[in-house]
């Protein structure tokens, strides 16, 4: 566990005395920036930066382990605008991370064992297919910042949601709420909704959503913690994403955890976002239960293995609600006489056995993360998405308003605590076409309504150079989407 090193954040407070989750760098994105370019007597915005980034960059030969998309494969793409040969500029790892070239090797060994041996692959080889998942347990507990027993490899993400809440919620008629932002990803909203109805609770009065501020876009932890502190009775879960999808905002989850508990609550969070994205801490901080999927910054592939965590703290009381025999103690599992030893804590949890093709695409990625780290991922994510916000400035900020007439705004939150690596931008004109030249330049990236476009690089396969590029045909699509949202305004 992360726990050991030795500047690791156990409760970390700023000049402020602000409970924070990682110091800081010592040094500010855009300050290295300056420093490169002053060396090597150019403007920050020249190519030679980038290159000068990647030379120091320690991380840079992790891109070797992934496959990267290459222009020509694309769908969207127009060849006539980019070079077929060259590699895409892949900027999604938020949605769905790029493929770890051992995948296919880990899948083969499965496959052959299955072929060669039929059913005796359930106890022998690298993954015995009966322990299938908790082959690879070991190689979570740094990512998530917990131990194997606090964490369960299992179904998918919304499915663990579920099962967290069926046992975690237990609403009283003096605590009944669950606390969430307003604008959750829709699966955890409906998750919410449906535990509550599962209840027959009115969700209007149990459904307790936090907004930002009116003409603000992320929220505030000090509104975060008031309502906690004025309503903190009446709630009976916290539910919180530990990153917000659309916005990139990254939530204070020791400060949340700390707040909810006081008040007698319990704080659980969705890290689909932030996990293998930003230093997760669940067990120092205390957090109740979490859970997340895989085939975001995890890179396990679509509707790969999802994961949870219970609390150590919690591990003989609180319960499942639904069993089955994965959740009944190995050693005596197969003595089929259906007396339940149930094994305490999140493993309890586990209903089926595990689906091993999934365990070996997750395999082959966090053997990965174990050789980068989290730690250096993170120093790496903090510049490169710096790197990124320091270029989107200079090219697109307001002030440019003059000459160019598009306007880019980050809605992200600049400070380095409070975002990981995505980067959320908003325009001001229609994304519709921005999004569609992007495409065709091969810049590979998201829309999500109602006006932005999510661009994360990642610090495991992404490059200081990927995000120069980035920014020339940034400049290039907006060019076009103004000319014909022009051509589109003078034809109607
Ligand atoms: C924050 C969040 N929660 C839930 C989900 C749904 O995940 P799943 O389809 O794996 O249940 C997603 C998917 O992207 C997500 O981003």
């Amino acid at each position: 566990m992360n726990s050991e090193s030795a500047d690791s954040p156990k409760e970390v407070s700023n000049t402020r005395g602000e409970l924070i989750m990682e110091p800081s760098p010592l040094e500010l994105p855009a300050n290295t920036v300056r420093r490169i370019a002053s060396e090597l007597r150019c403007h920050p915005t020249d190519e030679r930066v980038a290159l000068r980034l990647d030379e120091e960059d320690k991380l840079r030969h992790f891109r070797e382990c992934f496959y990267i998309p290459k222009m020509q494969d694309l769908p969207p793409i127009d060849l006539s605008l980019v070079n077929k040969d060259e590699e895409a500029i892949y900027f999604l790892g938020n949605s769905l991370g790029l493929q770890p070239k051992m995948v296919k090797t880990y899948l083969e060994e499965e496959l052959d064992k299955w072929a060669k041996m039929g059913a005796y692959g359930h106890d022998v080889g690298k993954r015995p297919w009966i322990i299938g998942d908790e082959t690879i347990l070991g190689l979570m507990t740094d990512i998530v910042g917990a131990n194997e027993k606090e964490i369960a490899l299992m179904n998918g993400l919304t499915v663990n949601l579920h099962l967290l809440l069926l046992s975690f919620f237990k609403p009283t008629p003096k605590r009944y709420k669950i606390l969430l932002e307003a604008k959750a990803f829709p699966s955890d909203h409906y998750a919410i909704e449906s535990q509550l109805q599962l209840h027959g609770l009115n969700i209007e009065k149990s459904m307790r959503l936090i907004k930002p501020r009116e003409g603000e876009e992320t929220l505030r932890l000090e509104d975060i913690l008031e309502v906690i502190e004025n309503e903190g009775d009446s709630i009976a879960v916290i539910l919180f994403s530990g990153l917000h999808f659309y916005t990139g905002q990254l939530f204070n989850m020791p400060a949340i955890t700390k707040a909810g508990q006081a008040k007698g609550c319990l704080v659980g969070f969705d890290l689909a976002h932030a996990v293998g994205n930003v230093e997760l801490h669940l067990h120092e901080w205390g957090v109740d239960f979490a859970c997340w999927c895989s085939y975001k910054y995890l890179n396990a592939g679509a509707g790969g293995l999802a994961g949870a965590f219970v609390h150590e703290k919690h591990a003989y009381t609180i319960k499942p609600a639904l069993v089955g025999w994965f959740g009944h103690e190995l050693s005596t599992r197969f003595k089929m006489d259906n007396k339940l030893q149930l094994i305490p804590g999140v493993n309890g949890f586990r209903i089926s056995n595990p689906p091993i093709l999934l365990v070996c695409s997750l395999h082959a990625s966090l053997e990965i993360f174990r050789q980068a780290t989290m730690k250096a991922l993170r120093r790496k994510s903090i510049l490169l998405t710096g790197y990124l916000e320091y270029m989107i400035k200079h090219h697109f900020s307001q002030d440019k308003a003059e000459t160019k007439k598009t306007v880019v705004n980050i809605i992200t939150p600049s400070r380095i605590e409070d975002r990981g690596c995505q980067l959320t931008l908003t325009f001001s004109i229609p994304i519709k076409y921005i999004f569609q030249e992007l495409e065709k330049r091969g810049v590979v990236c998201d829309k999500r309504d109602p006006n932005g476009i999510r661009v994360a690089p990642v610090p495991l396969y992404n490059s200081f150079h990927d995000v120069y590029k980035f920014i020339n045909l940034f400049i290039s699509a907006l060019d076009s989407a103004e000319t014909k949202i022009v051509e589109f305004s003078i034809a109607t």
